[in-house]
Parts: C-alpha cells; sequence; structure tokens
C-alpha cells in the first residue's frame, strides 16, 4: 500500500493523541477554503482547463447524447428538462438534497435514477457504469462556476452530522480521521501529491492514476482504502452523508465537474 510509509509520517505528528485532543471544531476557516485544483500541478490544471483536452468531456458528451436519446417506451430526459421545461442549470449545486416524498438523502447520482424510475419507467443505472458517469457529469456540467450551496436544515440535518461524525472518525489499520489528512494537514505533501482540503466540488472528475473517470464516492472509497479502513459500498447513505457534509464543508466554492486531478 502505497501511503503506508507516508501515513507513518503523519501518525508521528498525530495518531498516539488521545482522542480529545483533536477538537471536532478543527473545520477549515471559512477565509482559507481552497478548491483541491489550488493543489494540483501546472499541467493538470491545464488540462482541467481546456475543455478539448479535458478527458472528462468524452463523458460529458456522452451523458448529452443519452439525456437527448429515448429509451424504448420512455421519453427523452430533454423532453422535460429542455430548454421549454424543466432546465437543470444550476440544480448540482445544490446537491446532496433531501426528497420531500421519501424525506431519503439523494445526492446527484441518485436524483436522475430517480428521475427515471419515476418519471421515465426505466430501471435505475448502475453505478459508476459509463452511462451514469456520463449523465451525472453532463448535469453537473451545467452547474460549472456555480457555487456550491446545500440546505442542511430539517430532514437534511440528520444526515449533515452522520457525514460529519464519518469524517472526525478514526478508523482503519491507521487509525485516522478524514480531518487529520484534510483538516490538519492540508498543503504538505503525501508522496507525489500535495494534500488538499478533500472538497468534492470537481467530481465527477477524471483521474490520471485512474485512467477513468469516476465519481466522488470512488474517490472516497480510494482514501478509505489508503488508510486500509472497509470502504463503504457506491451509493450508500453513508457516502451520501458524507458528500452532505463536504458540500457544506464547500459552501461557496465554484462546481468544477468534470474536474481532472493527478
Ligand atoms: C492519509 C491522509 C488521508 C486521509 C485520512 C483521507 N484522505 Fe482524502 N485525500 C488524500 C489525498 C493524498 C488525496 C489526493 C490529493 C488531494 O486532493 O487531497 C485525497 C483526496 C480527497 C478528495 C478529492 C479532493 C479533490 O479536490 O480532488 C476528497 C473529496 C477526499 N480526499 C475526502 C476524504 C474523506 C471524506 C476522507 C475520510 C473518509 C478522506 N479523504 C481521508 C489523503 C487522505
Ligand atoms: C416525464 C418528465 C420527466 C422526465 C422524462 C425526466 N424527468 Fe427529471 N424531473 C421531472 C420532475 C417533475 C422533477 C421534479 C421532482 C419530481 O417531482 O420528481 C424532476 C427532477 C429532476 C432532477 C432534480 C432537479 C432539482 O431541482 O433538484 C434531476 C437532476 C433530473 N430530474 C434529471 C433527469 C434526467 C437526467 C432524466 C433522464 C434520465 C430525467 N430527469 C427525466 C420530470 C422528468
Amino acid at each position: 500500500m502505497k501511503w503506508a510509509l507516508l501515513i507513518g509520517a503523519l501518525c508521528l505528528a498525530g495518531c498516539n493523541k488521545p482522542e480529545s485532543t483533536y477538537a471536532r471544531n478543527s473545520d477549515v476557516k471559512a477565509g482559507d477554503i481552497k478548491s483541491g485544483y489550488a493543489f494540483l500541478q501546472d499541467d493538470t490544471k491545464a488540462l482541467q482547463d481546456d475543455d478539448f483536452a479535458n478527458p472528462g468531456f468524452l463523458w460529458v458528451d456522452r451523458g448529452k447524447r443519452l439525456f437527448e436519446t429515448a429509451e424504448t417506451g420512455a421519453s427523452t430526459c430533454s423532453t422535460c428538462h429542455g430548454a421549454h421545461g424543466m432546465p437543470l442549470k444550476g440544480v448540482a449545486a445544490h446537491y446532496p438534497k433531501v426528497d420531500a416524498k421519501t424525506g431519503k438523502l439523494l445526492n446527484l447520482e441518485a436524483a436522475i435514477n430517480l428521475c427515471r424510475e419515476q418519471h421515465q419507467g426505466l430501471e435505475p443505472l448502475a453505478y459508476e457504469s459509463d452511462d451514469l458517469l456520463g449523465m451525472t457529469a453532463y448535469v453537473a456540467s451545467l452547474s460549472r462556476g456555480e457555487p456550491v450551496s446545500v440546505d442542511i436544515t430539517g430532514p437534511a440535518a440528520k444526515y449533515y452530522e452522520e457525514g460529519r461524525d464519518y469524517f472526525f472518525r478514526r478508523k482503519g489499520q491507521f487509525n485516522l480521521a478524514c480531518s487529520q489528512c484534510h483538516n490538519e494537514h492540508w498543503g504538505e505533501k503525501l508522496r507525489g501529491d500535495t494534500i488538499s482540503q478533500g472538497h468534492g466540488n470537481a467530481f465527477p472528475a477524471y483521474r490520471l492514476e485512474w485512467q477513468d473517470f469516476g465519481s466522488l464516492h470512488r474517490r472516497l472509497r480510494d482514501c478509505d482504502t489508503g488508510i486500509r479502513a472497509e470502504p463503504q459500498d457506491y451509493g450508500s447513505e453513508t457516502y451520501m452523508a458524507v458528500e452532505l457534509y463536504l458540500a457544506k464543508r464547500a459552501e461557496g466554492l465554484a462546481m468544477e465537474s468534470p474536474g481532472v486531478r493527478r
């Protein structure tokens, strides 16, 4: 596991401290919030900035095509969400969001799948399939530049607390919490990476290490695996809750999907 050595170094600084020495409120200070983009090398930034070179646009284009194409017996997404329907511009910046009917927390992937089931009579798309990633990337791209802003009141409050709790909980063989890297050590080097503040505003994103496009949940699974903790399932309620906590924590940052990351 390639993080092991470096995590060892982080642990010297932190792992043996009793839990109580970590302030649960050690959030990144409001004026200090930076997108992961700020920590990238110039060539990676350039790749994200150029819509023709950014490989993420292969997925955006795929999603746009699907959005405008009818599957057997169903109306297209664009029938309802086209220029004369309920345009989806800006909506992705407000996800995850609680579904008023069921009270369940939905991220963008889940909202798209719900629409397929309820309004198109179609089966949900598999999490992490190129079709769902493409559709999510297309809808997210309609919010590029919009500031992240989510509702954590009312029925969303318990999910926010659950996500926050996960973020500060130590776990895995290295007994590390998300907060120890992304609140307390951002800006420091971890192998070839510079640890960022761990915001989700660029996802779904193309990762050079994956040679592939992936969801935020795939990124979270990598972080959990990196500390040798059991990763949560794709689309699990826990990762949805973490996604809500991350979005609130990133409030005001511009939406970047399709981002490019190392
Ligand atoms: C051992 C340190 C470490 C821990 C613990 C850790 N991460 Fe990460 N994380 C990284 C590194 C390194 C990266 C890649 C560079 C970067 O963007 O920070 C990363 C990337 C991310 C990103 C993508 C940021 C971007 O802009 O691309 C998110 C989101 C994230 N982590 C969230 C989490 C969450 C949530 C947890 C807890 C479940 C967690 N991380 C635990 C080290 C860590
Ligand atoms: C028959 C009309 C119809 C079709 C077809 C349809 N939707 Fe929807 N969609 C709706 C309605 C109505 C809502 C508002 C929420 C609700 O009542 O379910 C909605 C809500 C949404 C939302 C959440 C918007 C918000 O403001 O939070 C997204 C995202 C979405 N749809 C994406 C899609 C995608 C992608 C497709 C194609 C896979 C699609 N929809 C197909 C009618 C439709």
